[in-house]
């Protein structure tokens, strides 16, 4: 393994910064030493130093993707942080379908945006959660946008196959069966779900105009590896993405104190949420 030298542990801290946003601190060297010295060994660099030359030379962009994938972590999980899903399921979807259906709005367009989906599991438990929550959903035009900055995350949640270990961790075994098929020692997700999502890659930190407007955005536990002034232009920018009174999801350790005045907190009895004010 390749030792990172503090000056080294700087370089690569300010590189792996403007790539993805993730805030290395100097404390961190086991991180760079245990993620990126197989990449740096296997580009046959002898140092960090040539390693951070290489990458800021490079013309095609293949070794700032591979750096992305080690750096960020794609931890998740299918149904991750279930007070989520049940507000979702019992509060926030039927308000929305309620609130259309008395006022007579006409729009039958939902629009979803998972932002940093990792492997997928979360716009696909988003889509089951839809399913199973809107009794005609067929008479709903139901789009669920979900993105990620990484290469193999945008892979494998597009492709919708997980191992055993990844379907048993929030799945239960009536939707595996009603929404899985069993394929060489995995399980693929159902064109029904799959059909339902759309997958594209977006680095959270460039702009993002272009995409659309959203009823929901999701963006839970990416911000977390962000500082404040990356939070800051992100939660507006994602506002400025959000239909009038979109709602706005944050992993269940996250929150908008002090980051941004243009949402207001709601509760669904433990889950905290947010509603687009201005
Ligand atoms: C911990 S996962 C969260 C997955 C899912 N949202 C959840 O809560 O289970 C964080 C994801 O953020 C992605 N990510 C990190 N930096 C990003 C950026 N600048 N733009 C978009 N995605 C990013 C990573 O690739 C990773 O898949």
């Amino acid at each position: 393994m390749i030792k990172v030298t503090p000056d080294e542990l700087k370089l690569m801290a300010q590189l792996i910064y403007e790539y993805c946003g993730v805030v290395v601190g100097p404390d961190k060297s086991y991180l760079i030493e245990s993620r990126l010295s197989p990449l740096a060994e296997q580009l046959c660099c002898k140092s960090y130093r040539e390693f951070y030359n290489m990458a800021r030379s490079e013309r095609d962009g293949q070794i700032r993707v591979q750096i992305i994938d080690k750096i960020t972590t794609g931890e998740t999980q299918f149904f991750r942080d279930k007070q989520l899903f049940e507000a979702l399921r019992f509060k926030i979807i039927p308000d929305m379908i309620d609130f259309r259906m008395t006022n007579k709005v006409v729009d039958r367009n939902i629009s979803v945006w998972s932002a940093a989906c990792s492997s997928g599991q979360e716009p696909y438990s988003l889509a089951i959660t839809f399913l199973e929550t809107i009794p005609d959903i067929a008479r709903w035009n139901l789009k669920i946008m979900a993105s990620d900055i990484s290469d193999e995350a945008f892979r494998k949640a597009s492709l919708g196959r997980y191992t055993r270990l990844e379907v048993s961790r929030g799945l239960t075994e009536v939707q595996l069966a009603k929404y899985f098929t069993p394929k060489d020692q995995s399980w693929q997700v159902n064109d029904r779900i799959r059909a339902m999502v759309s997958f594209r890659k977006i680095n959270l930190l460039e702009p993002f105009c272009g995409i659309g407007r959203f009823d929901m955005i999701f963006c839970r536990n990416v911000a977390i590896y962000f500082n404040r002034e990356t939070k800051i232009k992100l939660f507006d920018s994602l506002a400025n993405a959000l239909n009038r009174q979109g709602h706005f999801f944050l992993g269940s350790s996250e929150s908008l104190a002090d980051i941004s005045t243009r949402y207001k907190m709601r509760n669904h009895l433990r889950c905290i949420y947010y509603e687009l004010i201005s």
